[in-house]
């Protein structure tokens, strides 16, 4: 009895301190309380496993992580050799577009299929840059529609029972299971949430092996998000927009291999490759902003960030730190739906399939969290990764930083180097509703623009100061 009297004593104390400490109108600062901002929460991050670089590198451009595709003849015969070799790959991968790979299938076939660079790779302002997300790839059209067209020529020129029509076999019932539900309401948004979720869906959750029936009725909605840059990954605890990715990184790597793998045992042998390919991002730094940057604005800009920004984005430079802090829905106030996603029904069923089946469970286990929030980014090369936000709903940072200026309904021209240098970000016009597939329409859900306004006391002379030092990091 004295034991549990003693003990909520202390906590009703501890309660009423913070209660008082944190009040911002009794002049005592947040700090006192705590030492981090008020409704953030610091995500914890674990040891990785990292290995060898060149290995990583090798694997990413090389590798058979997704194993199967199309015939690599076939490939070559519709699309034609690609001679512009942007990775300098060699072997027949030297004459194959940079977001695709020859790989061998398990049976031996070789095949062309996707790899990561479909969405982790980018021209900007005619560079290619590794690891800048794609911002341009259009999932606004169900694209099983082009299957029976592929089944018919690799069906036609090999038969039934080839080798080749059996190494198309997992990717063709992939894209189909998956397509219905990877429909985009906007060009560059991305399903790849969503795309893991069907995938979780129609596998078991220890065995990995593929089931033709979905295990519960997927939801139709999509929640889209902007692909983040990979150079960041470094500063991170926790992968993805809200901090959902805890734990072993390379598992979370691994969800591509979804898309075709075996069983369980290929991944088992996929495991020890992931580690490489971690290792390859933890090298990856961003594209320094073409323009000429004012260092003197710059530097005044460097203060205003100090103040306004630093508590959750962290510095930059020569002593670099980062807070990883997630920011609650109720502070950074941007679209919720992807962090309700998580919590909610819509991903629920993927959630407790990773964490408790073999991405979780292996001594390797990664482990899926929802929280209630969006983990502040490192900004790192931020100037080259518009559209901004984690649904890539604001086209520039200046109207990031002055929300009445966000426009509703925008469209850009996709041309990846039509790029505004003053306002940092895309190009673009304001539409008075949605007209096309191109048109970004913010008044629908999970594409809201709202939030976020930390920017809008600032002075416009002020503003531009801060945006002059983004340019720098
Ligand atoms: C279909 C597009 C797509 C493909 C293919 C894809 N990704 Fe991603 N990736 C995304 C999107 C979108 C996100 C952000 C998801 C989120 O946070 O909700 C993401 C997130 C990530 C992150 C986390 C970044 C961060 O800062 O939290 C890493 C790392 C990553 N992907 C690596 C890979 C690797 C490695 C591959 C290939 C094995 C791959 N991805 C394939 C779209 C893709
Ligand atoms: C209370 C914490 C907090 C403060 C203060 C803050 N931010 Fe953020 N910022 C966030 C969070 C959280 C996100 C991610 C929100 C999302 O994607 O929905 C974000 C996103 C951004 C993004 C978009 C990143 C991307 O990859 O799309 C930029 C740019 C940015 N902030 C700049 C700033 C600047 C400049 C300031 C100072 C004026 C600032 N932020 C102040 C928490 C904060």
């Amino acid at each position: 009895m004295t034991k549990i009297n003693f003990v909520f004593l202390i906590a009703v104390t501890i309660f009423l301190c913070c209660l008082y400490a944190c009040k911002e109108d009794d002049g005592l600062s947040v700090q006192e309380c705590t030492p981090q901002p008020s409704f953030t929460t610091f995500v914890e991050g674990k040891q990785q496993r990292v290995g060898d670089v060149d290995a990583g590198r090798n694997f990413l451009l090389y590798g058979d992580y997704v194993s199967s595709g199309v015939p690599y003849d076939v490939y070559l015969a519709v699309f034609g050799p690609d001679n512009e070799n942007i990775l300098e790959r060699t072997g027949d991968n030297a004459v194959v577009r940079y977001d695709f790979s020859a790989v061998d299938a398990p049976n031996g076939a070789r095949v062309i299929a996707p790899n990561c660079l479909q969405c982790h790779a980018s021209t900007i302002n005619g560079e290619f840059v590794m690891g800048l997300g794609n911002a341009g790839a259009d999932f606004t059209a169900d694209q099983s529609g082009q299957l029976p067209l592929v089944d018919a020529v690799i069906f036609g020129q090999y038969g039934d029972g080839s080798p080749e029509w059996e190494a198309y076999q997992p990717f063709r019932l992939a894209t189909a299971a998956t397509a219905p539900y990877l429909v985009a309401d906007v060009r560059g948004a991305n399903p790849a949430d969503k795309l893991a979720a069907v995938l979780s869906a129609h596998r078991d959750a220890n065995t990995l092996v593929w089931n033709e029936t979905p295990a519960y009725e997927i939801p139709q909605e999509l929640i889209p998000t902007d692909v983040p840059p990979w150079w960041v990954l470094k500063k991170k605890n926790a992968m993805f927009y809200s901090a959902l990715g805890n734990g072993d990184f390379c598992r979370f790597l691994m969800g591509s291999s979804l898309l075709t793998m075996a069983n369980d045992s290929t991944a088992q042998q996929l495991d020890d490759k992931f580690p490489d390919l971690l290792a390859y991002l933890y090298t990856l730094e961003p594209p320094v902003y073409p323009e000429n940057i004012n260092n003197t604005i710059a530097e005044e800009g460097k203060a205003i960030f100090a103040e306004n920004c630093q508590e959750c984005h962290g510095t930059y430079g020569t002593e670099a730190s980062f807070p990883n802090l997630l920011v609650d829905l109720q502070r950074i106030g941007t679209d919720p739906l992807l962090v309700e996603g998580y919590q909610g029904t819509h991903y629920e069923y993927m959630v407790n399939w990773f964490n408790n089946g073999w991405f979780g469970q292996d001594p390797n286990g990664g482990q899926l969290v929802a929280r209630n929030g969006y983990l502040a980014q490192p900004l790192d090369g931020i100037w080259a990764s518009a559209p901004y936000l984690h649904n890539g709903s604001v086209p520039t940072l200046e109207d990031l930083l002055n929300s009445s200026q966000r426009p509703t309904y925008w469209k850009r021209s996709f041309n990846t180097s039509d790029i505004d240098f003053e306002k940092v970000g895309w190009n673009y016009t304001v539409e008075t509703s949605k007209v096309d597939s191109d048109t970004y329409d913010t008044t629908k859900e999970g594409y809201g623009n709202q939030g976020h306004y930390f920017g809008d006391n600032l002075s416009s002379t002020e503003r531009s100061a801060l945006i002059e030092y983004l340019k720098t990091l």
